[in-house]
């Protein structure tokens, strides 16, 4: 018997799953690691920690499962997008921390670049919005930052890569500098048309080519681990952007399947098809996967703060000890007592690209609990969500049957119950909770042969439990009202 083994790097830890042929996840392991916070709407991770994280839990999944390197057939990787590392070729140690997806230093930076009316441009070649969200402006801040670095860049010493290029990097000992096609299309210098990096992008940020990764497919061998000896010889075969290998994992291969990841933030990609197509409501234009010569694309809404909300009420809040205490906190009171809560702690994204939004929490009078505020806080979840939805189906002109949904967030079944009452149809869980991770191993099964085919993997799914919806729609509609004027009060704050 052999099994495969996903290697998913997400914003707040990092996870290794093994899974059986018929997708069944056999043994896992996580670790979460520090988050630096060391300015107002600035996020870090320790490159170190990043690696250190994805190697342990590699190894603990491998011996939990009871395995030898031999039975892995081959290795998936799937990552945190945007994440921006750079690091010094010859030693392999960055020149800083990691500058997270989340953090917004570069908004000035955009705020520039869109005064000098670069963003048609970047819109039209890219599918993006000049927004800190992606890597390239992250980029270009270090190497105006980090003294030195410039120079060394030029010189063609210095290597940038998103998560997935920083951990194939580690994974074969500085082998490989690579990154897949997904992650690429996340950065602002990828050319969605070409395929490829683009000449004009990299002027206008200020990017050297030398310090670029090679682009490859998502389905392909890399390389072979060298760096730990429990997986020494294994092919990495499969590498993708969290994103792209949950609406994989989710077997969303049709024009107009979607899904929403509830994690740190929450994702919403529609499978378009062949041809990219242009947002007219503020989604982005990306990449689903590229696999052997043929790419698809897809629509997404990016939310910045989903999961992460539930975190705060944890970390920042104190008024839970851990985050599965969430619902029968919220369960305390019977709704959200008129409170409503923007989780807008680094900006809005989409659909309201604001990089100056705040947090802000609403509605509060003198019998407002720390159950209100919690209910709120995992209400602002499904709204954002639902926000998507709309632009999404005003953008394809199309109406979605159901959402598939996954991640961390999905335990909580009042949530789900919510989100399936604000978007009056099905939200269906699928029995693999880890999509992400089996995404992963999908893309690395097929290029090795573990799995024959699309239809094959299809037939794998399967549905944990629908979500169908309850509420009267008169009391959805007015939540929604009070939801968008507490949207309104979030906008612009940071600006003054
Ligand atoms: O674009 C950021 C996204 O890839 C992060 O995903 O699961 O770590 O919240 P996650």
């Amino acid at each position: 018997m052999s099994y495969l083994l996903a290697l998913d790097q997400g914003t707040t830890s990092s996870r290794a799953v093994i899974f059986d042929r018929r997708g069944r996840a056999r043994a896992q392991a996580q670790q979460e690691f520090t988050q630096y916070f060391p300015k107002p709407g600035w996020v870090e991770h320790e490159p170190e920690d990043i690696w250190e994280t994805t190697r342990r839990t590699a190894i603990a999944a491998v011996a939990d499962a009871n395995l030898t390197g031999a039975q892995i057939a081959a290795i998936g990787l799937t990552n945190q997008r945007e994440t921006t590392l750079l690091w010094d070729r010859a030693t392999g140690k960055p020149l800083a921390r990691a500058i997270v997806w989340q953090d917004r230093r570069t908004a000035g930076m955009c705020a520039r670049l869109k005064k000098a009316g670069h963003e048609v441009l970047f819109r039209r070649k890219t599918g993006l919005l000049l927004d800190p969200y992606f890597s390239g402006t992250k980029l270009a801040w270090l190497l105006d930052h980090v003294p030195g670095a410039r120079r060394r860049a030029g010189r063609g010493a210095l290597a940038f890569g998103t998560v997935d290029a920083w951990l194939l990097w580690k994974l074969t000992d500085g082998r490989i500098h690579a990154t897949d096609a997904t992650n690429a299309s996340r950065t602002l210098l990828y050319n969605l048309c070409t395929g490829g990096w683009d000449e004009e992008l990299l002027e206008i940020l200020r990017i050297p080519r030398t310090v670029l990764p090679e682009i490859r497919s998502c389905s392909e061998v890399y390389g072979e681990v060298s760096s730990i000896p429990a997986l020494r010889g294994v092919r990495i075969a499969g590498v993708a952007g969290d994103q792209h290998a949950a609406l994989f994992g989710q077997g969303c291969f049709r024009p107009g399947m979607a899904k929403n990841t509830y994690g740190t933030g929450c994702f919403m990609l529609l499978n378009t098809g062949a041809k990219p197509v242009a947002s007219k409501h503020q989604l982005l234009t990306t990449l689903a996967w590229k696999i052997g010569e043929r790419t698809e694309y897809a629509l997404e809404g990016s939310v910045f703060i989903g999961g992460a909300v539930v975190q705060w009420l944890r970390d920042g809040l104190g008024v839970i000890a851990r985050s599965g205490d969430v619902e029968e906190l919220a369960a305390r009171v019977p709704d959200n007592g008129g409170v409503y809560l923007v989780p807008a702690f680094t900006g809005l994204g989409a659909p309201h690209w604001d990089a100056e939004a705040r947090g802000v929490i609403v509605g509060i009078t003198r019998g407002t609990t720390a159950a209100h505020v919690a209910r709120a806080a995992l209400e602002s979840i499904s709204y954002q969500v639902a926000d998507l939805i709309a632009a999404m189906e005003a953008d394809a002109g199309l109406k979605l049957r159901e959402l598939r949904v996954d991640g961390g967030a999905t335990v909580n079944a009042g949530l789900l119950q919510f989100q399936s009452d604000l978007l009056r149809r099905a939200v269906v869980r699928p029995r693999v909770a880890e999509t992400t991770a089996l995404g992963a191993a999908f893309f690395a099964g097929l290029a090795v042969g573990y799995w024959k085919s699309r239809d094959e993997i299809a037939a794998l799914w399967r549905a944990d439990r629908t979500f169908r919806p309850k509420a009267a729609a008169a009391a959805v509609a007015r939540g929604q009202r009070d939801w968008r004027r507490a949207v309104d009060r979030a906008k612009g704050w940071a600006a003054g």
